[in-house]
């Protein structure tokens, strides 16, 4: 069914991803990357050579110019190797490079997003506060107007790459007198400008090797423009790109819970209990034909998802959707595939370890479960 949505072109790019990951991501590599917390900067050069970082950039821009579908299968095949290598493929292409896509100009893309899409410079999302995360709009930092620059104070949490990153994308309340979410606007902050520093990096549950940590700014002078869009204009800019964002978290998901399913198969064959496989029994069998059936079902959605934005179509809905029920399942997938693997699902040598610890953010960041469901309730119930 999955093929309905996908051309021969995009058939290719699933290949070259999936190649990729099985060539660069082995399992060296990652048990690496999960004792140093550092990701290698060789093997991101290869994401950008192949041109991982701008699936979905226009060739303008350095990008590949492909849509949205290209992304997807891009995501769910590096995921499916390494949830932390995804992360840096979603990035440009989504979080962080989406406000500028969505809201700059044409010198502010050539200026951030070019050396970005090659690999050249990192660039974060700031958006959640440590008084806004689910509410979004409720953010408390401010960027006050003198003359041609702004003033920008106050402090981000749990902004993924920010201590690697050279740029950050910042919302900042501009009215002081707009209530709830209005009155915000977006930022490129340099992020060794004076006044900027991080916290120190999170120690993570999973996707280890992707520095997390607080942006703190005090004073920071940031010129007018560096504003992207009009002023007041922060909050559609962050939720639209965050349309996109969980489209790419949705195929994250389809891609790790493949990785799963994958290892709990392989394991199922192999081992043996009681004189037989034990996928010969119906307690292991049963509970592959759910995690394969849920998971089809996933990749439809994520897959519909990214076809209603390649047709111009509004997916907000779709990619709520999407990204809720995929997230969910990858868990549930996870979770019987650890089960499967019996004891040594439970130890780091075997990957389906790193795999269910990686996947418990996917129902948490760029929106809980809770707010897709609020988004999704939101638009069927709107009056
Ligand atoms: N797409 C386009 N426009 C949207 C939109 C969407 N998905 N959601 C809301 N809007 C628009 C609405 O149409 C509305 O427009 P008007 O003012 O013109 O009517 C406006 O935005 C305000 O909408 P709401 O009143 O519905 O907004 P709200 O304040 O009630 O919040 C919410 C709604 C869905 C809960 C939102 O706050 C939200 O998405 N919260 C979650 C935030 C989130 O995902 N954070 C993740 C941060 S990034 C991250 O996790 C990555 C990392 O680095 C770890």
């Amino acid at each position: 069914m999955a093929e309905a949505f996908f051309t021969e072109q995009h058939e290719l790019i699933r290949k070259l991803a999936r190649d990729f990951a099985e060539r660069e991501l082995t399992k060296e590599v990652l048990d690496k990357v999960e004792e140093t917390e550092e990701f290698p900067e060789e093997i991101l050069d290869k994401m950008a050579k192949a041109g991982f970082f701008g699936v979905k950039i226009p060739k303008e821009l350095g990008g590949q110019g492909a849509d949205a579908r290209a992304y997807v299968l891009v995501m769910e095949e590096i995921a499916r190797v390494s949830g932390v290598a995804s992360i840096y493929v979603s990035s440009p292409n989504s979080l962080s490079g989406g406000p500028l896509l969505l809201a700059g100009n044409d010198e502010q893309k050539e200026k951030y997003l070019r050396p970005v899409v090659t690999g050249k410079k990192k660039l974060a999302f700031a958006l959640t506060e440590p008084g806004a995360g689910s509410d979004a709009g409720g953010v408390a930092t401010t960027a006050v107007k003198e003359g041609d620059h702004y003033v920008l104070n106050g402090r981000k949490c749990f902004i993924t790459m920010a201590p690697l990153s050279d740029y950050a994308v910042v919302f900042a309340k501009t009215d002081m007198k707009a209530k709830g979410n209005k009155g915000l606007s977006a930022f490129v902050v340099d992020m060794h400008a004076s006044g900027v520093s991080c916290g120190k990096p999170e120690k993570k549950m999973g996707v280890i090797g992707c520095a997390t940590s607080d942006i703190i700014m005090d004073n920071v002078i940031v010129p007018e423009s560096d504003r992207l869009g009009e002023e007041g204009e922060g909050f559609k800019i962050a939720m639209q790109t965050l349309n996109t964002g969980r489209l790419g978290v949705s195929a994250q998901a389809i891609g790790v819970a493949q990785g799963c399913l994958d290892e709990a198969v392989k394991y199922a064959k192999e081992r043996k209990q009681f004189g037989r496989r034990i996928g010969d029994f119906q307690a292991i069998s049963f509970m592959i034909a759910d995690m394969a059936t849920k998971l089809e079902a996933a990749k439809q959605l994520v897959y519909k998802a990214a076809y209603m934005m390649d047709t111009r179509q509004d997916a907000t809905l779709n990619a709520s959707m999407a990204k809720y029920y995929a997230s969910e399942i990858c868990n549930e997938i996870a979770q019987k595939a650890v089960q499967i693997h019996g004891g040594y699902g439970f130890i780091k040598d075997y990957k389906i370890e790193r795999m269910f610890r990686d996947c418990r953010v996917f129902t948490i960041y760029e929106g809980t479960s809770q707010v897709q469901q609020m988004v999704i309730s939101g638009k069927l119930l709107k009056k």
